[in-house]
C-alpha cells in the first residue's frame, strides 16, 4: 500500500513504535505529524533496544526518509540529545528532515507545565511535565517560535525577547516563580539553531514529491485516540490530535493521499497519567499485567495503569479514526492470568447500559465495566509466527475482539522483537 497510517487506539504506548519499525522495512518514507517528546517509542532489532521521542521510528533502515511535520512541538535540547544517542548506536540521521513550521518547545513551556500542574494540585493532569501543552498553547495564541525562527538568528533573538518577556511576568507573577535570563537563553537555543539548520526542510512539499513519485509513505502516530484533544477523555488528554485526520494537517497533505489506516492496540489496556479507565484493574492481576508486561514509562518511567482489553475505547477509535486494520499487541503478556475479561459495555448507576465512549467524562461517574469472559492460555506464544500456530483460546480471544470492535486484528505482537509478529491479510 503507498501510503498508511499507523495510529494509536487506545491511551498510548501501544507498540506503534514496533508496528512502524516491521512495516518500515517495505516504506522509503516515515512521517510524524504531531506531538513531541512526550512520545517514547520503542524498537526492538536483534537485542538492541532504541527509545524514540521525536524521530520517526524509520530511522533505523539507513535509506528511508525520516520526516518531522509541521505539527509537532520540539525540544531542541532534548532532539539533539535524541540525535546524539542515535549517533552513539551508528545510526544514520542524514535522512532526517524536519519542517520549518514546526513549534519549538521553550524552557518556559517546560517550567510552565510544571507550574501549571503544580497548581491544579489534586486535580492535575498527570502531564510528562515535557511542556507540551504550553508550547501548543503559544502556537494558538500565535506567539510561538516556529523551527524558521530558531535557525534564524536575528529573527529567534526578537521573538524569544517578546515572547519571553510575557513568559517571565506569568512565571514571576502568577506563580511566583524565577524569571530567566532571556539573553542566556537566547544565547543557548541560537547555538542548537546552528546544529539544526541543515535539517530543516519543508516537510509538506518532501511527502507529496515522495507519494507523487510512488514512493511508499508511512504516517507514524504519536499518543492515541483516547488522547486527543477533542475526541480523548478532555480535559486528561493531550494537545494535539493524535487521531488519523490530525495526519492531514499535521503534514500538510490532502486526505485522499491515505490508503491504508491501522490502528494499535495492547491485547488488555493502559494508560499512564489520571482520568478515567473503567477496565482498570488496582488487584493482583493488574499488578501481574505490569509486572510481566513491563508496563512503565518510556518516557517517564512511571507505573502504567492497568486494565483488561476495553472493546468500548477501541471501537471509539475504529470509528473515530476510520480503522482498515488493527495490529494487537503484548497478546503474550496474557499468557498464565486464567480467564480473561473483554469490556464490552459500560453500565451507569440507574443501569443504563452505554455501548458507544461518551463526550463527557461526567457520564462515566460510577459506570461499572460489562465483561464477558474468555478461557485464557498457559502456553508460550512468543515463538507463533502464524495465526495457526496460536493455541485455540488465542484464536478465539482475537475472533471475539474482532466482532467486538468490528474491524479486523491484521497483526499479532507475541513479543517486543521486530520477528515477534504475526500478520495477517
Ligand atoms: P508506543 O509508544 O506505542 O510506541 O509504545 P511503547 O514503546 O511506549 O511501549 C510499548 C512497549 O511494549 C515497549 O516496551 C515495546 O518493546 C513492547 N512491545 C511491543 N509489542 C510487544 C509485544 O507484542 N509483546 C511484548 N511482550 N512487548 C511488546
Ligand atoms: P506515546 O506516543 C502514553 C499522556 C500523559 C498525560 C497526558 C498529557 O508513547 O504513546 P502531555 O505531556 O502530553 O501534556 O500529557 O497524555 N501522554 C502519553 N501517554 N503515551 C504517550 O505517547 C503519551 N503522551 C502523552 O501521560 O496523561
Ligand atoms: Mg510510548
Amino acid at each position: 500500500m503507498p501510503s498508511s497510517i499507523v495510529i494509536g487506539s487506545q491511551w498510548g504506548d501501544e507498540g506503534k513504535g514496533k508496528v512502524i519499525d516491521i512495516l518500515a522495512s517495505q516504506a522509503e518514507v516515515v512521517v510524524r505529524s504531531q506531538g513531541g517528546n512526550n512520545a517514547g517509542h520503542t524498537v526492538v532489532n536483534n537485542g538492541v533496544t532504541y527509545k524514540l521521542h521525536v524521530v520517526p521510528s524509520g530511522i533505523l533502515y539507513p535509506d528511508t526518509l525520516c520526516l518531522i511535520g509541521a505539527g509537532v512541538v520540539i525540544d531542541p535540547k532534548n532532539f539533539l540529545e535524541e540525535l546524539q544517542m542515535l549517533k552513539d548506536k551508528n545510526i544514520s540521521t542524514k535522512n532526517l528532515k524536519i519542517d520549518p513550521r514546526t513549534h519549538v518547545v521553550m524552557p518556559w513551556h517546560i517550567l510552565l507545565d510544571g507550574l501549571s500542574e503544580q497548581f491544579r494540585g489534586n486535580s492535575d493532569i498527570g502531564t510528562t511535565k515535557r511542556g507540551i501543552g504550553p508550547a501548543y498553547m503559544d502556537k494558538y495564541e500565535r506567539c510561538g517560535i516556529r523551527m524558521y525562527d530558531l535557525v534564524h538568528p536575528e529573527i529567534f533573538r526578537q521573538k524569544a525577547l517578546s515572547t519571553g518577556a510575557l513568559k517571565n511576568k506569568i512565571i514571576t507573577e502568577v506563580y511566583g516563580g524565577e524569571a530567566f535570563d532571556l539573553e542566556a537563553v537566547i544565547a543557548e537555543y541560537t547555538e542548537y539553531g546552528k546544529q539544526l539548520a541543515s535539517y530543516v526542510d519543508d516537510v509538506s512539499v518532501l511527502t507529496y514529491e515522495a507519494n507523487k513519485a510512488g514512493k511508499t509513505i508511512l504516517f507514524e502516530g504519536a499518543q492515541a485516540t483516547l488522547l486527543d484533544i477533542d475526541f480523548g477523555t478532555y480535559p486528561y488528554v493531550t494537545s494535539s490530535h493524535p487521531v488519523s485526520g490530525g495526519v492531514c494537517t499535521g503534514t500538510g497533505v490532502g486526505p485522499k493521499m491515505i490508503d491504508r489506516i491501522i490502528g494499535v492496540a495492547k491485547a488488555y489496556t493502559t494508560r499512564v497519567g489520571k482520568g478515567p479507565f473503567p477496565s482498570e484493574l488496582n488487584d493482583e492481576i493488574g499488578d501481574k499485567i505490569r509486572n510481566i508486561g513491563g508496563e512503565f514509562g518510556t518516557t517517564t518511567g512511571r507505573p502504567r495503569r492497568t486494565g483488561w482489553f476495553d472493546a468500548v475505547i477501541v471501537r471509539h477509535s475504529v470509528r473515530v479514526n476510520g480503522l482498515d486494520g488493527l495490529a494487537l499487541n503484548k497478546l503474550d503478556t496474557l499468557c498464565g492470568l486464567g480467564d480473561l475479561k473483554v469490556c464490552v459495555a459500560y453500565k451507569k448507576p440507574d443501569g443504563t447500559i452505554l455501548k458507544n465512549f461518551p463526550a463527557a467524562l461526567e457520564e462515566l461517574d460510577g459506570v461499572e465495566p460489562v465483561y464477558e469472559t474468555l478461557p485464557g492460555f498457559t502456553e508460550d506464544i512468543s515463538g507463533c509466527r502464524s495465526f495457526d500456530e496460536l493455541p485455540e483460546t488465542c484464536k478465539a480471544y482475537i475472533k471475539r475482539v474482532e466482532e467486538l470492535i468490528e474491524c479486523p486484528v491484521c497483526m499479532i505482537g507475541v513479543g517486543p522483537d521486530r520477528t515477534q509478529t504475526i500478520e495477517r491479510n
